[in-house]
């Protein structure tokens, strides 16, 4: 999976431009209702979301691909990214909220558990957690070969976990889930087209 980020990033750059999701600002609004000071973002990117909560917040951003980080440190010098992979806690000191952008549904059944487990691990008890993730309701549901339930090999040597309301829910059971819901995200691709995908999002408290 690294080699494919590391070189998607390398030959494309800014893979998905620079404007954030809208969902970071979402979270955002949230997490300073709710008094949040510092914020986890596992599987930065370059930098893309986290520079929505850099100004306000303490940010750091677990990420893989050297080729992301190198345009993080450029793009996001207010967030302090971290080499190495989201599915091991790498935080000495817990967050106030953890903000994670469509990288749950790249994981098989086993390495989700271990990223939202990571996690938790780094958020503080009552602390915040907001996913977002491909929907059971995105048209590349049900393509391609099934390799787990709800786990599809959608394009050729690319699979993903499509998310219905109550697997997500389940996926964050024993927190408290505050809300969930569905939006479309259009992404601008490199080749100035735009494309637009179904997520899911989830808002939880740790317990
Ligand atoms: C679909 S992209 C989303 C990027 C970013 N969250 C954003 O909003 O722009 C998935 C990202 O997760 C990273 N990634 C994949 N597996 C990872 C892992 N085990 N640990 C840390 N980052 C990982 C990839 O390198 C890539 O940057």
């Amino acid at each position: 999976m690294s080699q494919y980020w590391s070189q998607r990033f390398a030959r494309e750059g800014m893979i998905w431009g620079s404007r954030p999701s809208p969902s970071a600002g979402w979270a955002k609004q949230r997490f300073m209702e709710d008094g949040a000071s510092s914020v986890l973002v596992p599987g930065a990117g370059y930098g893309r979301n986290t520079k929505v909560f850099a100004p306000e917040f303490t940010v750091y951003g677990i990420e893989l691909s050297e080729a992301a980080l190198e345009l993080a440190a450029e793009w996001d010098p207010g967030t302090t990214f971290i080499a190495g992979s989201a599915l091991q806690p790498q935080l000495v000191h817990p967050v106030d909220a953890v903000y994670c952008y469509d990288v749950l549904h790249l994981f098989l059944a086993d390495d989700r558990r271990r990223l939202i487990d990571a996690c938790l691990e780094q958020v503080r008890s009552g602390g915040l957690l907001y996913f977002t993730s491909f929907s059971d309701e995105d048209p590349n549901y049900g393509c391609g070969t099934e390799l787990e339930p709800g786990t599809y090999e959608y394009k050729a040597d690319k699979y993903a976990h499509f998310f219905s309301d109550g697997d997500l829910r389940g996926h964050f059971a024993g927190n408290e889930i505050l809300e969930t819901g569905s939006f479309t995200e259009s992404l601008k691709n490199p080749q100035g087209g735009t494309h637009e995908y179904i997520l899911r999002y989830i808002l939880a408290r740790k317990k």
